[in-house]
């Protein structure tokens, strides 16, 4: 894994889902492509196999269930997302957000599959717990600044410490942070705070010209 790493997580925008997600997937490749950036993209479920079949840069899934193959009904089943294309997934985002031993389940059933996890946490001691289980990356993400105007970087510089300190403490696991970010004087603060990597969706998803915006924001 290289890093920093940017994942744009496409979440259900329109501007993000269906056949808008293929465009927008493309923008992000053609961008990666251009500047040798480690863009990772995170789509929904039922986006996952056509995005994946046509960019070349690692796509995720959003969530993923800890489940084995059976009679589950309406579950992600991580084979079945692997299948389709997802190398990696994201975790206990704040706006999908789980009890400790399915994120316990979850990661480990992942890492079994080889599937890459990023575990998601909306301040430093959940992020600590995260760590416990070994995910690949853990995103700090504080969820009063998510979809807002103002980065995580610029707001709320602490908690990106923090987390990476009560990480440190447990494993040696990238922290990414997200919420806000737009910009990439955000990001430069954000990896002069020690953070790996962003996580991030409205700056792309809703701009104006989502390849300038991502064009700008990877200019750090
Ligand atoms: O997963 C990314 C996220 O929750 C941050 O969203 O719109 O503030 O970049 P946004």
């Amino acid at each position: 894994m290289e890093f920093p790493v940017i994942i744009i997580n496409f979440k259900a925008y329109m501007e993000s889902t269906g056949k808008e997600a293929d465009k927008l997937a493309k923008i992000c490749e053609k961008v990666a492509h251009d500047t040798g950036k480690n863009i990772i993209l995170a789509v929904g479920e039922v986006d996952i196999h056509r995005v994946s079949s046509i960019v070349d840069i690692p796509v995720y899934s959003e969530r993923m269930d800890p489940i084995t193959q059976g009679a589950h009904t309406g579950r992600n089943l991580p084979e079945a997302l692997i299948d389709n294309g997802a190398t990696g997934t994201l975790i206990n985002h704040s706006e999908d957000r789980y009890r400790i031993d399915f994120l316990k389940d979850a990661i480990t059933r992942a890492r079994e599959l080889g599937m890459r996890t990023v575990a998601c946490a909306n301040d430093a001691t959940t992020a600590q717990a995260l760590a416990a289980f070994r995910p690949d990356m853990i995103a700090i993400e504080p969820p009063e600044l998510i979809g807002g105007d103002i980065s995580v970087s610029t707001a709320q510089p602490e908690i990106i410490t923090n987390t990476i300190a009560k990480v440190k403490q447990i494993a040696d696991i990238p922290v990414l942070c997200g919420a806000g970010v737009k910009t990439a004087e955000d990001v430069k603060i954000a990896l002069e705070l020690g953070a790996k990597g962003i996580l991030l969706a409205s700056g792309i998803v809703k701009a104006k010209d989502p390849e300038q915006a991502l064009r700008d924001l990877v200019d750090f």
